[in-house]
C-alpha cells in the first residue's frame, strides 16, 4: 500500500521539543505554520507528507536524530506476498523516488517480529524496489557505500511493515565537524536539545559550559542560533533539493565560553569548533568550575564589545557511571563546589544533563530546587535535564 507520510524521529521524552523546533524552522524557512503533527511513541512526529516541509526538516532541524518519508506499507507476513506487494506499488507509483541508474541501499530496524531473518527481509524489499522500478523502465542497482537513496524497512507498532527513506542519509546527529571525542562527548542533537530546553536565546543570553569536555554544547549553541543549513544529498535525488538553502539566522553572533579543568578536554573542543568553521567565535578557558565567577565572563565579553548581563550555564557533568565511578565522594564535593559557583551567577539559569540523584542532593541545599525536571536518556544512560533559576 502506497504511504506518504514525515517521519520525524529523536530521542525518547524529545516530542515536545522537536514540535517546537518545527514550527520555528517552518515559519523562518516556509512562512508556514506546520499542520500539528501525531505523535507516535515518546520520540517520533508524523505528519502528511509536504515537499516544502520535508526540504525544511531535512535542511535545519537540530533536535532530530532522522527525518525520513515513508512511502509504503504492507500487512504481508511473509516474503512472497511482500515482494508481490511492494514491487506493484513501486510499478504503479507515479512519485519521482529514483532517478534512472541510481544506486540503493536497504536496511532494515525492528524486525523482529517478522517471519524471517533481517537479510532475507532485506534481500526482499531490495528486489521488490530493483523490480518494480525496473517496470517503469528505471534501472536500478545496489550501491551500499554511495546510494542516492538510502532505504529502511522497519515493523511499526501496529505490525505494518513501513518502507522509507532517509532523507538525512544517516544520523543527523552526527554534523560532520567531530574530531575528537573527548571522554564522555554528549551526542550533538542532545545539545540541541538541552539548549531548546533551557530555552537558550543567543540575542539575550551569554552561554556559558562549565564542564565543556569536547565542546559539543557550545559548539552546537553558535550553529543552534545561526540555524545553519545541512548538505543532504538525497534531498536532490528526489527533486526536494532548493537551490538556496541559506542560514535561518545569518546574523546570530551569540557569546559563547566553554570551560574545562582537563587541557586534553579544552585542545578537542578547540579543533572541533575549527572543523565546524567557528574556530574564532567561542571563548575556551582552562578553569576548575568552583572558581568559576561572573567577573571573568564579564570580561570576556568586554573584550569581545559586549556585555554579559544574563545568561546561561549549560554542561553535562561527569557522571558516577562513566567517569567518576571509583570515587562518588570526589563527585559530590564537585556537584557541591558547581552548585556555590552558580549561586554567584544571580538573575543567570543553570541546566544540567545529569545521570545520578546524587547530583540534586549536592545542589538542592546550595542553589534550591529546579524548576524543571524532566527525564530524558543520555546514551543508554537514564538521565535528567534540570534547570535551575539563579
Ligand atoms: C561528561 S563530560 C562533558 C562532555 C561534553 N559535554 C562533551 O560534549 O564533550 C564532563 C567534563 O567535565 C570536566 N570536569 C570535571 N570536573 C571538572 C571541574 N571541577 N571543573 C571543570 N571541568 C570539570 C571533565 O574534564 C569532562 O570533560
Amino acid at each position: 500500500m502506497i504511504a506518504d507520510e514525515l517521519r520525524i524521529v529523536g530521542s525518547t521524552q524529545t516530542n515536545v521539543v522537536m514540535e517546537a523546533e518545527l514550527i520555528r524552522v517552518a515559519r523562518r524557512a516556509l512562512h508556514v505554520r506546520p499542520p500539528a503533527p501525531r505523535k507516535e511513541g515518546l520520540g517520533q512526529l508524523v505528519l502528511p507528507f509536504d515537499r516544502d516541509l520535508a526540504w525544511a526538516a531535512t535542511t535545519y532541524l537540530r533536535t532530530p536524530t532522522r527525518v525520513v518519508w515513508d512511502v509504503y506499507r504492507s500487512r504481508a507476513e511473509r516474503l512472497e506476498p511482500l515482494y508481490d506487494e511492494l514491487a506493484a506499488d513501486v510499478a504503479t507509483d507515479a512519485r519521482r523516488l529514483f532517478r534512472d541508474g541510481d544506486g540503493i541501499s536497504v536496511e532494515v530496524r525492528r524486525v523482529e517480529a517478522f517471519a524471517a531473518g533481517e537479510r532475507q527481509i532485506v534481500g526482499t524489499v531490495k528486489n521488490a524496489l530493483v523490480d518494480g522500478a525496473r517496470r517503469r523502465g528505471t534501472q536500478l542497482h545496489v550501491d551500499p557505500n554511495r546510494p542516492a537513496t538510502r532505504w529502511v524497512a522497519r515493523l511499526d507498532d501496529r505490525g505494518e511493515l513501513v518502507v522509507s527513506i532517509d532523507l538525512g542519509g544517516g544520523s543527523l546527529s552526527q554534523r560532520g565537524w567531530r574530531r575528537e571525542a573527548g571522554e564522555a562527548p554528549l551526542r550533538e542533537h542532545l545539545a540541541a536539545v538541552l539548549l531548546m530546553l533551557a530555552r537558550f536565546d543567543p540575542r539575550r543570553d551569554v552561554l556559558v559550559d562549565p564542564m565543556c569536555g569536547a565542546g559539543t554544547i557550545a559548539i552546537e549553541a553558535v550553529l543552534a542560533a545561526r540555524a545553519a543549513p545541512r548538505p543532504a544529498p538525497a534531498l536532490a535525488a528526489l527533486g526536494l533539493q532548493r537551490a538556496e538553502a541559506p542560514p535561518l539566522f545569518p546574523d546570530a553572533a551569540p557569546l559563547v565560553v566553554g570551560c574545562d579543568v582537563d587541557l586534553d578536554a579544552l585542545s578537542a573542543a578547540r579543533d572541533n569548533a575549527r572543523a565546524a568553521g567557528i574556530g574564532a567565535e567561542i571563548t575556551w578557558q582552562r578553569a576548575d568550575a568552583a572558581h568559576l565567577r561572573p567577573e571573568t565572563i564579564a570580561d570576556i565579553a568586554r573584550e569581545r564589545g559586549r556585555t554579559a548581563e544574563t545568561g546561561l550555564l549549560l554542561a553535562n557533568p561527569p557522571y558516577g557511571e562513566r567517569l567518576a565511578a571509583d570515587d562518588p565522594d570526589a563527585l559530590v564535593d564537585t556537584y557541591r563546589s558547581l552548585a556555590t559557583a552558580c549561586r554567584r551567577f544571580r538573575g543567570w539559569r543553570a541546566a544540567f544533563l545529569v545521570g545520578t540523584p546524587l547530583f540534586e542532593e549536592a545542589f538542592g541545599p546550595v542553589v534550591g530546587r529546579p524548576r524543571i525536571k524532566k527525564p530524558l536518556a543520555n546514551a543508554n544512560l537514564r538521565a535528567y535535564f534540570l534547570l535551575y533559576d539563579l
